[in-house]
């Protein structure tokens, strides 16, 4: 079977580190083609590295990552989200340095160059803020006809994490994040309704052998979030399984501006769709894919 040529756009963040995790261990589904990143988790030069070193760990350093923008397209990132993402962005876990050198493209000049040498087929994930792919398709306005999809972590159709409303990939660029579902290319919105259904708990790893540099990793950046979902992986996990979510088509638009509404995304089924937005998740089915990775993450 022939693979899907694939980018992930990523703020690596804790739950990035899954979504990274997932496509390095099922590596005969993907050919990820790059990483370029963003900042919003910490800053794009900590996001820049956090990924490098990922790759790193997974024996990936062959990946290129691009760097991407030191702001979003409206305003400065706020602070680091040490809360959520410790310190360092990966949950105040150690890991080796990578030394490999940051792409020479910056993340919307890889992304079209690869779209372009994917002829179509290029799969985009993004689990970031939206800034690169709303850059991306500024400056080449012909990027959304190379695109199969774009698979986002981001949005929500019930409550938000950043505000009441708005989901925090949505809300930190509203502006990007509008370009980006009104480009025209098919988009499966994985919102924080279904993510939040899949708590990831160190049990489901627990009976699974692997060598301890990276079991030991996972289990820590699990206990760091305290067992909550790990949101950008539910989005890379309906790629490798697709009967883990349950899709409807919608127009989904972004609301913009500084009101209590910004970020919202707003799902609409009567009008022409823009996009499919996921309304449920089978929870055990994505267990097993993640079970899956661990397994294969031992023969790495
Ligand atoms: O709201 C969850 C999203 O915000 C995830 O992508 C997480 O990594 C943070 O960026
Ligand atoms: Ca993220």
């Amino acid at each position: 079977m022939e693979r899907i040529p694939i980018i992930i756009d990523t703020d690596p963040g804790v739950d990035d580190f899954f979504c990274l995790a997932l496509c390095c261990a099922f590596k005969d589904l993907f050919d990820l083609r790059a990483v370029t990143t963003i900042g919003g988790n910490n800053s794009t030069d900590v996001t820049t590295q956090n990924a490098l070193d990922i790759l790193k760990l997974f024996k990936r350093a062959e990946v290129p990552v691009a760097r991407g923008a030191g702001r979003y397209l409206c305003g400065s990132f706020g602070l680091p989200v040490i809360k959520a993402h410790g310190i360092n962005g990966i949950g105040n876990v150690y890991l080796e340095h990578s030394d490999t050198k940051i792409d020479r493209l910056k993340a919307w000049d890889k992304i079209h160059r690869e779209a372009i040498k994917s002829n179509g087929k290029l799969v985009l994930v993004c689990v970031g803020p939206e800034t690169n792919l709303a850059m991306a398709f500024s400056k080449y306005p012909q990027l959304p006809s190379f695109i199969r999809r774009i698979v986002i972590m981001g949005g929500t159709l019930t409550t938000g994490n950043a505000t009441e409303y708005a989901e925090a990939n949505i809300w930190h660029d509203a502006e990007a994040a509008k370009i980006v579902f009104e480009s025209g290319v098919p988009i499966d919105m994985i919102g924080l309704n279904v993510t939040r259904k899949a708590p990831l708990t160190k049990t489901i790893f627990e009976d699974i052998e692997c060598d301890p540099k990276i079991k030991d990793v996972i289990m820590e950046l699990i206990s760091f979030r305290h067992e909550e979902a790990m949101h950008d992986a539910v989005a890379m996990a309906t790629l490798i399984n697709e009967n883990i979510m349950t899709f409807k088509d919608a127009h989904t638009s972004v609301i913009e501006g500084k009101d209590e509404k910004r970020g919202m995304t707003v799902a609409d089924y009567d009008q022409i769709p823009n996009s499919r937005v996921a309304v449920d998740i089978n929870v055990e089915e994505y267990y097993k894919v993640m079970r899956e990775m661990l397994r294969r993450l031992a023969e790495i």
